[in-house]
């Protein structure tokens, strides 16, 4: 009947009392075990005293047990006469008892303690601790073996806290909308027809019709604003066959989408971003200051700078700060991944933000579904959103008029008839709308300065991968 107590709150109050504590052996030398839960660590003495009782039995069964296995220790919680370097509780357990709960394979694919290291402490390693000494070089642990055996991978501290802090994301997105009245929605995934156009889509049979897995909830969400649920959001998957194999492309990712109906202006779509991420960042850098703590120690990287109202700038304002800065670009074609990053440094150091909005796109650019400027139709009522110079974003006013949807579609390549319940939508009437789409691992790798969308994927799916 004894309760277990989480490593997280072994702390100093509990001093003298005894614990039953479940986790993992995380290192074992000589007599000191460090057991591991989550982000958590502690550790564990076998000590021979008369409170604790050690056996040599005892001794000789922790030496053989491998490291990942799930243990049990009853043990008594003591202060440590030295600050303890290794575990993140500063109390030390004196174990008592031991039961193994779940042995690990002795040899493992990947070791969590080199996995957990960062690129500082491995460059370090290369050097001999003592002049004329011999180096004990850490192993680096790829990529691609930390993607192979990725419930392994998931077990460092860094990958704890990113997953915490991805589901904060998710989290405070949900409650800034919720608290505006939007409704929460869900879209079918499986499509007749493609949702954004173009060759990146994933075909299926669907009961011996040609079908697709949806790009994004685009052309449903839409649909529910021309069924009146006037503000909508869905959290969900989204379905990219991308071609290129990229930092930041997955297959399978996923969307925070939003749509809405609209008063006067767009201006209104780009209003909420801002006053939604700036929640989302500003609750992240509040409530998730552990977590990204944690990240920063594996991968280092300076806190994110935006501002309390977020930046906008036009597009032909961005063309023309790269045009200054030497960089020429088609002024009616699309930014490169290049071009973004040089845009981003140069807003960086006028506007001192890593967090902006780019609008007024050229319309050849953007999707079908987008509206064009009133006063000039080379140009289009939508955005991009950029964190530290890459994409997080993309948004818009959307063309309320079947006439003109139905043309652009057709226009566009689209075959008109899979849409056609999505252009008939809308005469039956429909109120100007607008929204946008956010990638959710793009989001957590670029507020965290990741390298790789791969690290914000729990189970990533690209181009070369399927598994795990
Ligand atoms: O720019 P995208 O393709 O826009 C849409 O899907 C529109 N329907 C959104 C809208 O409401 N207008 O995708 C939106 C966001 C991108 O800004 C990016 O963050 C993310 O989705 N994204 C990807 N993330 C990971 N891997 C990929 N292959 C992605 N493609 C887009």
């Amino acid at each position: 009947g004894k309760e277990w107590t989480d490593v997280s709150d072994l702390v100093e109050e509990l001093a003298g009392s005894e614990v039953l504590i479940r986790g993992r052996v995380h290192t074992y030398r000589q007599v000191f075990m460090i057991l591991r839960q989550s982000g958590s660590t502690v550790q564990c003495v076998a000590k021979q005293s008369e409170e604790t009782n050690v056996s040599v039995n005892m001794l000789k069964y922790l030496k053989q047990l491998p490291c990942e296995s799930f243990v049990d220790v009853i043990g008594l919680v003591v202060l440590p006469k030295d600050p303890i370097k290794g575990a993140t509780q500063q109390v030390e357990i004196h174990m008592r008892k031991v039961y193994c709960v779940n042995k690990a394979l002795t040899k493992l694919p990947l070791s969590v303690e080199d996995a957990a290291r960062s690129e500082e402490e491995i460059e370090k390693s290369f050097q001999p601790k003592k002049p004329g000494g011999k180096a004990k070089p850490f192993s680096r642990v790829n990529q691609d073996t930390r993607l192979n055996h990725r419930v392994l991978d998931i077990r460092t501290p860094a990958n704890q806290a990113i997953f915490r802090i991805q589901c904060g994301v998710e989290n405070f997105f949900r409650e800034k909308l919720l608290s505006k009245d939007f409704v929460n929605i869900h879209t079918p995934k499986l499509m007749a027809g493609s949702s954004e156009g173009g060759s990146a889509v994933f075909r299926l049979e669907y009961k011996g019709q040609s079908a697709c897995l949806a790009q994004s909830p685009q052309l449903h969400k839409q649909m529910a604003i021309c069924g009146d649920l006037r503000r909508v959001f869905e959290i969900g998957p989204v379905f990219r066959a991308e071609d290129s194999f990229t930092h930041r492309h997955l297959c399978e990712f996923v969307g925070l989408d939003v749509e809405m109906e609209i008063q006067k202006h767009y201006s209104e779509i780009m209003d909420l971003v801002d006053e939604l991420f700036v929640f989302i960042f500003t609750s992240l850098n509040e409530k998730c200051k552990k977590e990204l703590e944690a990240v920063g120690k594996q991968y280092p990287f300076e806190p994110l700078k935006f501002l309390e109202k977020t930046l906008r700038l036009t597009f032909e304002e961005g063309i023309q700060m790269l045009k200054e800065a030497g960089v020429e670009v088609d002024p009616l074609g699309d930014l490169n991944t290049e071009s973004e990053r040089k845009l981003g440094q140069l807003v960086l150091e006028k506007y001192n933000t890593e967090f902006y909005i780019l609008h007024r796109y050229p319309a050849a650019v953007r999707p079908f579904y987008t509206m064009p400027c009133a006063d000039n139709p080379l140009y289009s009522n939508s955005f991009d959103v950029f964190i530290r110079g890459e994409e997080i974003i993309s948004g818009a006013q959307r063309v309320h008029i079947p006439e003109v949807l139905e043309k652009r579609a057709g226009e566009c390549g689209i075959d008109v008839k899979t849409i056609s319940t999505y252009i008939d939508s809308f005469r039956y009437g429909a109120p100007p709308h607008g929204g946008f789409g956010v990638g959710l691992e793009r989001v957590v790798m670029l507020f965290c300065a990741l390298n790789n969308i791969r690290k914000t994927s729990l189970f990533p799916r690209d181009p070369q991968r399927l598994t795990p």
